[in-house]
């Protein structure tokens, strides 16, 4: 039996997306959820890129306990010190090393010729291994690289003392045939490879990061770089359920090969990303999306009955799928609800926590004949977001119809103080934001608005997601509201975008005032 190490970037490579920046406590939070999932090295961020990089690098090195954690670092003596200084808070740390390899490049970019790249790579590695023993380095465009400069290099910093090569297809390019037979390669013409781990890194750009992963673990892959729900750079990184579940599912074609992670884990880590980061995986996704396990056609249903495995190749107990079960509506106490988050997963909640998701949950009840499972996430969704709010919704009413013009009054509390106004609008949705950027005084541009239904039935909760950027912010903040009713969520994913928005502005300028 081989151990294949599952290396997650979605803190790094995942964050770099549009959409899906993380504040330093919710990094914590995802590394935590990581260590649960199983995952065996955790890239926490690139210290040197940030002050905000550099905290969440620090501050997951000091939570996270039994996964090991990694800061990404160029291949320079000032990111390597910064790498290393936010990762002095855990003996178990990696440093994970980079330069490119690639003629385009080498040329373009860093404008260095190829002998003076491998010589930075070798010095960079040895450098990196004055603050751990455990460096890994990475030919950032391996792909595309020529493949005799390629094993020189990976001969050179093995020999300096590189303990993982990883082997990037950068701009997602490779096709899994050649993907692998790159590694065959790699393995057969670097005469010290037996001396380090070879690892692949897949971007997503023609949808084949899995498909090259899993070539590069047949021809001796042994880590492999994924994120959650494949989130990454551009199109996104190789997807850590579905490279996981492969590999799990299909034991007899990757004989002997196993991971250690957690499957039972992986449905709740790829919702509390969606938590955080305010977005959602499409319904036809692999492994997390909602149809996933969800057999509509009629003689599907039939064969499923008939035989679990006429059309099921995993069970949704596998992954962690809460099956969907109604539960107890408006006469249910505390006591049945706090049984059924414990049933959810959700164990570490406080007692007050609890209490304030009942109120909501009776609230709810009496809006909704049925409230099933993703009800209840919803709400734990609103309640326990991680930040402190810096505005609140006290209420809200709207005008509106086929002959009048939509209008809006909103009553906001910010920082104790209660805030009135009306404005109108082409519809009631954008009366409401009006009003809300009236009171706030701000204005933002709505960049993304989706709306989707989060259960079954008439009186479904509607989810809605916006990415708004505000005032002349570079970064985009997306927000998420449920409600029965779509307005009163677009109002509260509006409000929650605000909230995220001026809570990394804080954040930010508590870190400049500190002088760092
Ligand atoms: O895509 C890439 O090449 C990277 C490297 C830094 C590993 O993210
Ligand atoms: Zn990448």
């Amino acid at each position: 039996m081989e151990k294949l190490y599952i290396f997650d970037t979605t803190l790094r490579d995942g964050e770099q997306a549009p959409g899906f920046s993380m504040t330093v406590e919710e990094k914590v939070k995802m590394a935590l959820q990581l260590e649960k999932l199983g995952i065996d090295v955790i890239e926490a961020g690139f210290a040197a890129a940030s002050e905000g990089d550099f905290e969440a690098v620090k501050r997951v090195a000091q939570e996270v306990k039994n996964a090991k954690v990694c800061s990404l670092a160029r291949a320079l003596h000032s990111d390597i010190e910064r790498a290393g200084e936010a990762l002095s808070h855990t003996e178990n740390r990696r440093i994970h090393t980079f330069i490119a390899t690639s003629p385009i490049h080498m040329q373009y970019k860093l404008k260095m010729k190829p002998d003076e790249v491998l010589e930075r790579a070798v010095e960079a590695v040895k450098y990196a291994l004055k603050f751990t023993d455990d460096v890994e380095f990475s030919a950032e465009d391996a792909f595309r690289s020529e493949r005799e400069f390629l094993y020189r290099v990976f001969e050179a910093v093995i020999r300096a003392g590189a303990k993982t090569i990883n082997v990037p297809d950068t701009v997602g390019y490779a096709i899994p045939e050649e993907f692998g037979q790159l590694i065959a390669d790699i393995k057969n013409n670097v005469p010290n490879i037996d001396k380090a781990i070879i690892s692949v890194h897949c971007h997503n750009d023609l949808g084949l990061a899995v498909a090259n992963s899993l070539s590069a673990v047949k021809n001796g892959a042994r880590q492999v770089h994924a994120t959650v729900n494949g989130i990454g750079e551009r199109a996104g990184n190789a997807a850590v359920e579905e490279v996981v579940m492969a590999i799990k599912v299909r034991h007899d074609y990757f004989k002997g090969i196993y991971t250690t992670i957690n499957t039972k884990e992986i449905y709740k880590t790829s919702r509390l990303l969606c938590r955080i980061t305010g977005s959602f995986v499409q319904p036809n996704k692999a492994i997390v999306g909602d149809n996933a396990f969800a057999h509509e056609a009629g003689i599907h249903q039939h064969g499923i009955l008939a035989h679990r495995e006429t059309y099921e190749i995993m069970r949704a107990e596998d992954v962690g799928v809460p099956a969907s079960k109604i539960i107890l509506g408006k006469h249910s106490g505390r006591h049945a609800f706090k049984t059924r988050l414990n049933e959810l997963g959700y164990t570490n909640l406080s007692e007050e926590d609890i209490d304030k998701l009942f109120v909501k949950f009776k609230a709810l009840a009496d809006k909704k004949k049925e409230v099933f499972d993703e009800d209840i996430e919803a709400l734990i969704l609103e309640e326990m977001s991680d930040f402190d709010k810096e505005v609140k919704v006290k209420y809200f009413h709207v005008l509106n119809g086929n002959s009048v013009i939509p209008t809006a009054t909103v009553k906001l509390e910010k920082e104790g103080n209660e805030i009135i106004e009306t404005a109108s609008g082409d519809g009631p949705i954008d009366a409401v934001i009006n009003a809300v950027e009236k009171a706030l005084d701000i204005k933002g541009k709505l960049m993304d608005y989706t709306i989707r239904s989060l259960s079954s039935g008439k009186d479904a909760m509607g989810e809605v997601r916006v990415m708004v950027r505000f005032e002349d912010s570079e970064n985009v903040a997306s927000g998420k509201g449920i409600s029965t009713d779509i307005i009163e969520a677009s109002l509260k994913a509006y409000i929650d975008a605000y909230n995220r928005y001026m809570a990394r502005k804080a954040f930010m300028e508590k870190r400049i005032s500190e002088g760092v």
